[in-house]
């Protein structure tokens, strides 16, 4: 059998793992360099066949369910949140999808960017004229709220406070695809800890929703019926909602952040940016989904971040069988993944892929649609993020209402993607903010 090749650099016992936590940029442009679009890698002992270009994608994300499954390589996942939506099988998750997918209807997001824009409209009158912040930390607070206003609800999100998202802090520490979710760990006592508590709070709150009905959006995601037309028990209830609270704000945060810092890094950029805020957000304008579509600049530059800096830099499947590529097969059992930091900077795809060009997304060049799965910092296919369009609203009101405000100087000048086994984000970074002159 013609299985992948391994790239260079495996160790003893641990494989590629160092390289894959510290360097996983450079392990996987080595791999394509040395093996081409499929590749492998070992991390302690688990073989992990790399699937990059644009027919190896294409298989990926058409055999999910089908020869490769994401049950068991979200198995660290499940071990949070249970067995529900794509974390469990196909004919579940089928029958919990439409679930999601309410949430995200057109009369949801005109309700969530209300939200999105209050939120960050108090967060910056709070900010003083003046000051130095931390730019990571201040986005995980926005978009915590943001999150559980909008699936909660103002209401049942106040009364939650502080402890609540501190136990969903302890449930990022303890993501890990490659140990065994189950280990007598601290991270993983912890993990478990935090997971019993927020079940209990959200048990206690769909229980008293359940029974006295009201009219906001928690109300929808408690009524909401799945394919078979039932209504879900409690306990799919606590665990959607579980699992999408994690979901709508450890990866935006991370890529709002970038967003954030990658504009600051780029005055010529920024100033298109500050043009088109400045006329569409002027005094007393509201900002509204015109608004958003016309935003055109902050829209590419969140683009942009997403494809130099996503949150989730692979995404990962389980093969159930035997899987024939071209002239490689991939053997039942082993993991298979996508690489962005492969398929993101093509040089066939992306002009000079290195740089921040946000206007390699303007429709004259629109580089990524040269190719359908170019860029996948959302994945693809029938698992594509069911929150894209909530997270790139959020990334684009962050960014539009902050540089309408304020000028940022960077302090950290060289932040970097760190990277635990979740999703990445960017190191600490501290900006110094002034008011901008009327
Ligand atoms: C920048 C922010 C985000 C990034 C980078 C991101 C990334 C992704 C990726 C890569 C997948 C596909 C996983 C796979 O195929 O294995 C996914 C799925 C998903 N995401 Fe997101 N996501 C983001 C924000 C959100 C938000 C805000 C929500 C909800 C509030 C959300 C909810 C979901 C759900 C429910 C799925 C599963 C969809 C399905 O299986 O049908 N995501 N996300």
């Amino acid at each position: 059998m013609n299985t992948p090749k391994l790239v260079s650099g495996k160790l003893p016992l641990v494989g590629h793992l160092f390289d894959f936590i510290r360097k996983q940029d450079e392990l996987m442009q080595r791999g394509k360099k040395e093996e081409g679009d499929i590749f492998a890698l070992n991390l302690m002992g688990q073989n992990i066949a790399v699937l990059t270009g644009a027919d190896a994608k294409k298989v990926f994300f058409q055999e999910t369910d089908k020869s490769l499954n994401m049950e068991e390589a979200y198995a660290f996942l499940a071990a949070i949140f249970g067995k529900v939506a794509f974390l469990a099988d196909h004919e579940t998750y089928m029958n919990h999808r439409p679930i999601l997918h309410t949430l995200f209807s057109r009369n949801r997001m005109t309700t969530y960017l209300d939200i999105m824009v209050e939120v960050v409209s108090a967060w910056l009158e709070n900010l003083g004229d003046e000051g130095e912040m931390e730019i990571s930390s201040e986005i995980i607070t926005l978009v915590k709220d943001v999150a559980g206003r909008s699936f909660l609800g103002n209401e049942i999100n106040q009364k939650l406070g502080e402890e609540f998202w501190q136990a969903y802090d302890d449930l990022s520490k303890a993501l890990d695809p490659v140990l065994p979710p189950n280990l007598p760990l601290p991270k993983f006592i912890r993990r478990d800890k935090a997971k019993k508590y927020l079940a209990n709070v959200l048990h206690l709150i769909v229980r008293e929703r359940r029974a006295n009905p009201k009219d906001d959006s928690f109300q929808m995601l408690v009524e909401a019926k799945m394919k078979d037309g039932q209504l879900p028990s409690e306990e799919i209830i606590v665990q959607l909602l579980m699992a999408l609270l994690f979901a709508g704000h450890e990866t935006t945060a991370g890529q709002a952040a970038w967003t954030i810092i990658q504009l600051a890094q780029h005055p010529d950029y920024l100033n298109l940016v500050r043009e088109e805020v400045d006329v569409l957000l002027g005094d007393g304008q509201i900002f509204d989904h015109t608004t958003l579509r016309n935003l055109k600049h902050v829209s590419m530059a969140v683009d942009e971040t997403s494809r130099m800096r996503p949150s989730a830099e692979t995404i990962m499947r389980t093969a159930d069988e035997d899987l024939k590529i071209g002239e490689v097969t991939i053997p039942k059992g082993w993991m298979v993944q996508t690489a962005t930091a492969v398929d993101h900077f093509e040089d066939e795809i992306f002009e000079n892929p290195a740089n921040y060009d946000p206007m390699r997304f303007s429709p004259k060049r629109a580089e990524e649609r040269k190719e359908r799965h170019a860029i996948i910092a959302f994945g693809g296919g029938l698992h594509k993020c069911a929150g894209i369009n909530f997270a790139n609203t959020e990334m684009a009101v962050i960014a539009a209402l902050l540089f309408k405000e304020y000028d940022l100087t960077l302090i950290t000048t060289d932040t970097k993607v760190e990277r635990g086994l979740g999703s990445s984000r960017p190191s600490e970074t501290w900006v110094h903010y002034k008011k901008r002159k009327a």
